[in-house]
């Protein structure tokens, strides 16, 4: 298991001023949408995400319990957090969806051997079926969306996972309320500017806060939502099915 880090007051602070610097600089450019964002940059993808996430990457596994027979891995992108997964679950039965056609090649071209269901599309609206899965993963991909949007997938996890099953979300979590609502308020902005209509998904990050994730997560029938590792604004959380 990893170690927590928890962000001090002052580190909180400078993160915080930090992050409005950013956003300033970032305010101009037009918003990206989500499928070309990760082609335009697949070819550098891997290791921009290792050098960010390499430790919670390979300890993914950690959180999961032995054994392991299937997992639905929504936004898998190319499997990184599936080395780990793997390695421990040799022969568990993974489903992945994605809606990028390049993440998922890359994907393919590793876990051709695997037995892997992979599947392109979105997993807003893709059927995830009923009482199908042991456990549900979600790695840095949920952060995109808004309050409302996400109720809809957390309601179709906890519909995909099996009675006694669980879900793990390893994602950027906002620090407190402030950060949610400059990153929304950004959001809001570019969509507006670009004239971006509701239902072409941007790749801009709009973190919610715990509390707003916990409320979501235990409104879909989640039990004992737990946050299990916490690094700066990276938390690892586990929700479990009755
Ligand atoms: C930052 S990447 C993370 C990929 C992988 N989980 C990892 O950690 O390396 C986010 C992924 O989510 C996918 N994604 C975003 N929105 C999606 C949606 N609505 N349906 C399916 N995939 C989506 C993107 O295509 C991208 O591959």
């Amino acid at each position: 298991m990893l170690e927590s880090r928890k962000r001090t007051p002052e580190e909180t602070e400078k993160y915080m001023l930090e992050l409005k610097q950013w956003l300033a600089e970032e305010r101009k450019k037009p918003a990206e949408e989500m499928a070309d964002f990760f082609s335009k940059r697949i070819g550098e993808y891997e290791n921009v995400h290792l050098g960010n996430w390499g430790e919670e990457y390979a300890h993914i596994a950690d959180y999961f319990d032995s054994p392991l027979g299937s997992l639905l891995d929504i936004g898998c992108g190319t499997g990184l957090e599936l080395k780990s997964i793997y390695e421990r679950f040799p022969d568990v039965a993974v489903t992945g969806i994605d809606l990028s056609k390049d993440m998922l090649d890359k994907l393919r071209g590793k876990y051709a051997d695997r037995g892997m269901e992979i599947i392109r599309a979105d997993y807003f609206e893709y059927p995830l079926g009923t009482q199908r899965y042991d456990a549900a993963l979600s790695f840095e991909t949920l952060h995109h969306f808004k309050y409302q949007k996400k109720q809809r997938i957390y309601d179709k996890l906890f519909q995909a996972i099996k009675p006694g099953g669980y879900y793990i979300e390893c994602d950027y979590i906002a620090c407190c309320q402030e950060e949610e609502e400059i990153c929304q308020e950004q959001y809001e902005f570019k969509r507006r500017e670009g004239r971006i209509p509701d239902d072409v998904f941007i790749h801009i990050d709009i973190p919610l806060t715990l509390e707003h994730q916990t409320e979501l997560m235990r409104h879909a029938g989640f039990e004992r939502i737990r946050v299990l590792y916490e690094n700066g604004g990276t938390m690892i959380i586990r929700a479990e099915k009755g």
